[in-house]
């Protein structure tokens, strides 16, 4: 057998072809130095399909053997990655092997997100799938990042017949494993409480979850784990698989009749049929597979260094941001200049350094059913133009951003009265509302364009520095206007094409300006945004106690750089509980800073604990940006106390941060150990004369004190001496 052997540091991805053309996936896992083919068992398995020319032999079944990019119509019954279906309506093919190539430095995928390799070394391989048949070649490609320990898949569909063909499904990737006992580690979730993350066992049949809402949503991420024999955050086995892509996703786990497991994610078929012309081609979006032999912890570590400085881009992607306030808890819509002017100034008195403006300053935007699509200012409201609010920022020493929602429409705007045709919308039928608003057909590109223009004159109108890109319902009705279009099977994927698009033109003719994604709050929280956004708002819920469980989640598939976290005003607006500003500023910390309240209605002792918050957050910035991230604690399962820890690179230097989460009268002591220090370090504590050792302080812990209430937080900053 031809083996085809991908290497990174600590990591083999290994696949085979067969005599007969099959590709097969072999291994997948540590690094290892050998050929994987003799895992391969052959037996005549009852009622398993044979390939035609396996001729007499019985053994040979694409039902029990492990593929590297399963398709429909080779007599495996398995979740299939491809499926085409031609103009008669035949569905299926049988993929072979054509041919192979390497090359260095890593492939990008036309209008897509995907990993890039600036600074480290890459390779790309493709491997030329067909049937020529079913008139239909398939190019898998794979992005080795060996350093990182990280390989990227994705797929090139071309249609090679002479007439047009359909594809029904495209996954990005799919991989078999051969035996094991594994966990899934799925992040799921609601508006205001997104990626919690749920482990279960894989069983018997197929598992699962995905996003038919136009956006990856607050529901379902397109990021999960497989965890091999209850491998831990520190110990065992796990497979990270992560979709660079913002819209209808699928994921699926399955465990066949022989105990095998085969993942498969991508494009949610459902909804989905993309016509190909001949000659066409249609790319899918790229997986990002990462591995672990040492757990958890060092799996999220992959994924943190990989989307920091290898999937978000420009200036911000290593720069501090800066530390924000946003007026959208102070204020909701109805707000004036002058108010705005006032929270500004109490906040740059305190080192804030950046003002956001956030829904209402457009249009007729006096409420949230109305002006969405009219990206003009709103000069009556806020008392000027934008240029003269901005500069009256820009005099207090702030930055200045600004608020969009570019994909939505309200009907009570001018943009429906001039263009109704540039909305989803099904002819003859009513359509269905969200926060009174409907979505624009950003698959068509004049839509895009309008939008561009309108948006583009307002930002080169005043200094705007920083814009949130919102998005604030799922989308239902897919119906493109556009006369003679026949094919709505395509028009999910084209509409995220079109977003990327608007914001891939946003970087281009303002590369300095720092965009932070939201899609009410984290509904759009995924790597393919990260490629444009290099932080996104986590979540509209900002009460510190549910944020960390919020940020525990997210932290598995995504770096603190990209989480979006803000100090709110108590008593919380989400949730009612009241907790103090200090506590509320360490769980605002694990992400990208800022505050989301009036300042001005704080006591001036929390006014001393904001600058105080800013001026650690500054010094503490690199440690948490660029160092090892440690959740521990596990939310639902440590119900006392919650704790997480940021460690430099080179070990020398620590942030331990720990929140109680209940309080109890005469209780035993907790004590929280830290991780990734040198065991044989010295570390002396912030403020204080004692040394630790690393080994300490990781296996013996530092005891929490007992104090009144509960919600208490404590920061403990360690360097090494
Ligand atoms: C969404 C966002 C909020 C805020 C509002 C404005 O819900 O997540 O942060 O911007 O929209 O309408």
């Amino acid at each position: 057998m031809e083996i085809i052997s991908l290497q990174t540091k600590n990591t083999t991805y290994q696949m085979g072809i067969t005599s007969n053309g099959f590709l097969l996936h072999l291994y997948y896992g540590k690094k290892i130095d050998c050929h994987m083919d003799y895992l391969l068992t052959f037996y005549d398995r009852g009622f398993a399909l044979n390939p035609y020319d396996a001729g007499k032999d019985r053994t040979f079944s694409m039902d029990v053997l492990p593929q590297e990019y399963p398709c429909y119509g080779n007599g495996d019954f398995r979740t299939a990655a491809v499926n085409v279906r031609n103009s008669r309506g035949v569905y299926g093919c049988d993929l072979r092997f054509r041919a192979l190539t390497k090359g260095q430095g890593k492939y990008q995928i036309p209008g897509l997100p995907a990993v890039y390799a600036e600074g480290c070394q890459a390779e790309t391989v493709e491997i030329v799938l067909e049937d020529r048949a079913a008139g239909v070649e398939v190019t898998l490609k794979y992005g080795i990042l060996p350093e990182l320990d990280v390989i990227t898949r994705s797929a090139v569909i071309r249609n090679i017949s002479t007439e047009e063909l359909v594809i029904e499904k495209a996954y990005s990737g799919s991989l078999d494993f051969l035996q094991g006992d594994y966990d899934v580690l799925h992040f799921f979730g609601r508006h205001t409480m997104e990626r919690s993350m749920e482990r279960y066992a894989v069983l018997h049949g197929i598992q699962s979850y995905g996003s038919k809402r136009g956006m990856s949503s607050h529901q379902h991420n397109p990021f999960f784990i497989l965890a091999k024999d209850g491998a831990d955050e520190e110990h065992g086995s796990c497979y990270g698989v992560s979709l660079l892509y913002s819209g209808n996703f699928n994921c699926e786990i399955e465990k066949d009749q022989f105990e095998q497991i085969r993942i498969g994610i991508g494009i949610n078929d459902e909804m989905f049929a993309y016509p190909l012309k001949p000659g066409e081609v249609f790319y899918t979006p790229e997986a990002a597979l990462a591995y672990s032999a040492e757990g958890l912890a060092a799996l999220s570590q992959i994924y943190h260094r990989l989307i920091r400085y290898h999937i978000c881009r420009g200036v911000y992607r290593e720069v501090r941001r800066p530390v924000l306030i946003n007026n959208w808890e102070a204020t909701y819509i109805d707000f004036t200049g002058e108010q705005i002017v006032d929270i500004a100034k109490q906040a740059a008195e305190l080192g804030v350094e950046m003002m956001v403006l956030d829904d209402g300053w457009f249009g007729d935007r006096n409420d949230d059913c109305r002006g969405l699509g009219d990206w003009t200012v709103n000069e009556k409201k806020l008392g000027s133009s934008l240029a003269v609010l901005s500069d009256r920022i820009h005099s207090m020493g702030m930055k200045f951003g600004l608020w969009i929602e570019p994909e939505m429409i309200n009907e009570n705007s001018s943009l429906y009265q001039k263009h109704p045709d540039w909305v989803f919308m099904i002819p003859g039928r009513l359509p269905v509302r969200g926060r009174h608003q409907l979505v624009l057909d950003f698959s068509r590109k004049e839509v895009v364009n309008g939008i561009f223009r309108q948006i583009s004159r307002v930002i080169d109108s005043a200094q705007v520095e920083y814009i949130k890109m919102d998005m604030n319902r799922g989308i239902h009705e897919v119906y493109s206007a556009v006369e003679g279009y026949q094919n709505h099977g395509k028009i999910m994927h084209e509409y995220v094409l079109g977003v990327y698009d608007f914001l891939e033109r946003m970087i281009a003719r303002y590369p300095k300006l720092l965009i932070e994604g939201c899609a009410g709050g984290g509904g759009r929280f995924d790597a393919g945004m990260l490629y444009y956004t290099p932080q996104i708002w986590c979540s509209d819920n900002t009460d510190a106690i549910e944020r960390i469980r919020i940020q525990h989640g997210t932290s598995f598939g995504y770096p603190i750089s990209a989480v979006g976290s803000h100090v709110s005003a108590v008593p919380n607006h989400q949730t009612g509980r009241v907790t103090d500003i200090h506590t509320r500023g360490v769980v605002a910390m694990a992400g990208s800073f800022g505050y989301e309240l009036d300042l001005n209605q704080i006591s001036d002792e929390e006014k001393e604990e904001v600058r105080k918050q800013i001026q650690d957050y500054k010094k503490y910035w690199s440690l948490i940006h660029n160092g090892k991230y440690y959740r521990l604690h596990t939310p639902g399962k440590d119900t006392e106390m919650a704790a997480w820890n940021f460690t430099s690179e080179d070990k020398s230097e620590a942030l331990l941060n720990v929140v109680s989460l209940d309080t109890h009268c005469n209780s035993p002591v907790t004590y929280i150990k830290c991780k990734g220090l040198k065991a044989d370090g010295k570390y002396c504590e912030e403020g204080s004369s004692r040394i630790y050792s690393g080994s300490a302080l990781m296996e013996i812990g530092v005891p929490i004190p007992i104090v009144m209430g509960e919600y208490r937080a404590w920061q403990m900053h360690f360097t090494e001496k």
